[in-house]
């Protein structure tokens, strides 16, 4: 393999329009590092390779190599559209690739549900196509905006069932899920009887059961108390697969996502790397308060 390092960070510096300073204020170095770097007198360590990676939103493989690595394409929309009363969505274009973290951002109304439910096929879209490129009995894991549980089953019962359907039936593993998603008291609790909270954690769990390629959470963290929410993200940074998130958690879009798509008037408005964002000084939620200000 070519090792076009130097070359590379160079052209992908100025592509996200960096400074070396910046860059270099950015991985904790001297700016002399990053242009002893470019002009290929030294090369940073592996942790600075992986940081800067990160950074310039590029696969380390693309980082050393110039090549892009075959990402896997996991479900591509083209040219959809859907009008219910009214057009709600337009022309989505979008390709979901195999390590995506999607934050969907959009007003209320603006077809954030539509869309996933686009995906999944709960909604039949007017006009376009949906490819999926997974198996969608096996590979695909939702939480839904509203939760769909069974309301006469014990909290128990109704992992052991889910896991069962999805083939990941083991007593030890259930226990453990209910557990770690501290549900343990109310396990023999009937789920009608459960707090908004303790069902949002249940649906979580469910959907978590197991690995997938792609997994979709619709506003997963709503009515979830604050410890609830600091685990639910944390346990999401050790799923693998690609995840579309609907949230308006903004601190945490900053921490897990790499990519925002901003929905608006039916169309993706944007779809930017969180990288990008960062590289242009910005925080998730002033880009998003800036961007969805702007005239559509
Ligand atoms: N099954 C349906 N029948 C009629 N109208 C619908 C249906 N589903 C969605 N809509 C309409 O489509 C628009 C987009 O709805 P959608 O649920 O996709 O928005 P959203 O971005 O998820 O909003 P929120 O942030 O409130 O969850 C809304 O105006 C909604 O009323
Ligand atoms: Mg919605």
């Amino acid at each position: 393999m070519k090792n076009v390092f130097k070359s590379q960070l160079c052209l992908l510096r100025q592509k996200m329009s960096l400074s070396q300073d910046a860059l270099a204020q950015k991985l904790y170095v001297s700016r002399q590092s990053v242009s002893k770097w470019e002009h290929g007198d030294a090369e940073p360590d592996i942790d600075k390779l992986i940081s800067l990676a990160e950074i310039l939103a590029v696969d380390l493989n693309f980082l050393l190599s110039g090549q892009q690595s075959n990402e896997e394409l996991i479900i591509r929309l083209q040219n959809i559209s859907k009008k219910f009363k009214k057009t709600v969505l337009k022309d989505i274009n979008l390709s979901v690739y195999g390590r995506d973290r999607i934050a969907l951002l959009g007003a209320n109304g603006s077809g954030k549900t539509t869309i996933i439910n686009t995906i999944v096929g709960l909604v039949k879209p007017d006009g376009g196509r949906v490819r999926r490129f997974f198996n969608s009995s096996d590979d695909l894991s939702v939480m839904s905006q509203e939760n769909v549980l069974i309301e006469s089953l014990k909290v128990r019962e109704h992992v052991m069932l889910s896991a069962q359907i999805q083939r990941q039936y083991s007593p030890i593993f259930v226990t453990e899920m209910i557990k770690k998603f501290n549900l343990n008291e109310q396990a023999q609790v009937i789920i009608s009887q459960l707090s908004g909270g303790q069902r949002r954690r249940l649906a979580l769990l469910i959907s978590l059961l197991k690995p997938s390629k792609l997994l979709i959470l619709d506003e997963p963290t709503v009515g979830m108390d604050l410890e609830s929410i600091d685990f639910f993200w944390h346990y999401l940074d050790h799923v693998g697969g690609s995840v579309i998130t609907i949230t308006h958690d903004f601190n945490q879009i900053d921490k897990y996502f790499t990519r925002v798509i901003l929905l608006k008037n039916g169309v993706i408005d944007k779809d930017v790397s969180v990288a990008a964002i960062h590289a242009n000084n910005q925080t998730i939620e002033q880009w998003y308060r800036i961007s969805n200000q702007e005239v559509g």
